[in-house]
């Protein structure tokens, strides 16, 4: 359970927020049971259940590879038995329906009380409802990309993609978050950086790091992301400093692949030479990590 919203209000109408896969615990997948479970305590109270669903697909492949009970389904089939799990889904269609623009949001109960804000909200700020601002052709690629986007060989060949990075890691022996997930390698810049102290945003330092050694573009999934608490205005410490690589679809080949491990393994051996990480200069009221501003610490 990734996110529980609180406040009910004009524009929030609360409720449970399932992100299949779990995209800040290194794209680890959520278990067809987990879903369940936690969809049945939600309709014990009357709580709705919104399931992001950017990577449905690859979580249902895991789900598939590691649930014995699955086995045997298909993927189709397990993408159903999960969408059974939520009163509503919201998806990039950029991540699994492998298109370069829009998404999709899914209500099941037609005449539930927020769908009418939903589509007041999308008139206002996207276009109209039934294509939310894109033109036909987008719209014609996503709808074949959620059937390319589910297609088994393609998921084995994707999952098996990340673990190719996994597996080079591992005999450079450079840390990160393992097994590895479904869409990227989470680089464990604790691990890096063991000398930076948690306010200095060891995720961040390696993000810096490997744009500065290959124009590699990665992010801090860590306290930078984290950011202040919102009572006392402190920093939050991450349970984890990772840098997340999230590997496009459809874009990397095997010598990109090669390419971002030599590079990663550069930074690996000149980690010891960071004496010092980063602080914020400007940050914006939420979602930081997208927009502050950072000096390096002299
Ligand atoms: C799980 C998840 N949901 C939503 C989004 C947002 O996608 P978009 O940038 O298309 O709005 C992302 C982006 O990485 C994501 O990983």
């Amino acid at each position: 359970m990734e996110q529980v919203i609180k406040e009910k209000g004009p524009e929030n109408i609360g409720g449970v927020v399932m992100t299949i896969t779990n995209n800040s615990a290194g794209g680890q997948p959520v278990s067809l049971r987990n879903l369940r479970e936690v969809y049945t305590v939600c309709k014990k109270y009357n709580i709705p259940v919104n399931i992001d669903a950017a990577r449905f697909a690859e979580n249902a492949m895991f789900i598939k590879m590691r649930e014995p009970e699955c086995k045997e389904m298909s993927i189709k089939e397990i993408v159903r038995a999960c969408f059974e799990c939520g009163d509503m889904l919201t998806m990039s269609g950029k991540k699994d329906a492998i298109v370069n623009m829009g998404g999709i949001i899914g209500v099941r109960d037609g005449n539930a009380p927020f769908i009418l804000k939903i589509k007041a909200n999308c008139i206002s700020y996207e276009g109209f409802y039934t294509y939310g601002g894109l033109n036909g052709r987008d719209l014609e690629s996503l709808a074949v990309g959620l059937y390319e986007g589910i297609d088994e060989d393609w998921l084995r060949y994707r999952i098996g993609s990340i673990q190719y990075i996994g597996e080079c890691l591992d005999e450079l022996g450079i840390p990160y978050q393992s097994p590895a997930g479904g869409h990227g390698i989470f680089l464990d810049a604790a691990k890096f950086y063991p000398q930076i102290p948690y306010n200095e945003f060891p995720g961040q330092i390696l993000s810096i790091e490997l744009y500065k050694e290959c124009g590699l573009r990665t992010c801090d999934i860590g306290s930078f992301m984290m950011g202040n608490d919102p009572d006392t205005g402190e920093q939050i410490k991450s349970m984890n400093e990772f840098t997340r690589l999230a590997i496009p679809r459809r874009v990397y080949t095997q010598s990109h692949y090669d390419m971002v491990i030599e590079g990663i393994n550069e930074v690996w051996k000149r980690r010891a030479s960071i004496k010092h990480g980063y602080r914020i200069t400007w940050e914006p009221p939420v979602l930081r990590h997208f927009q502050a501003t950072l000096e390096p610490i002299a």
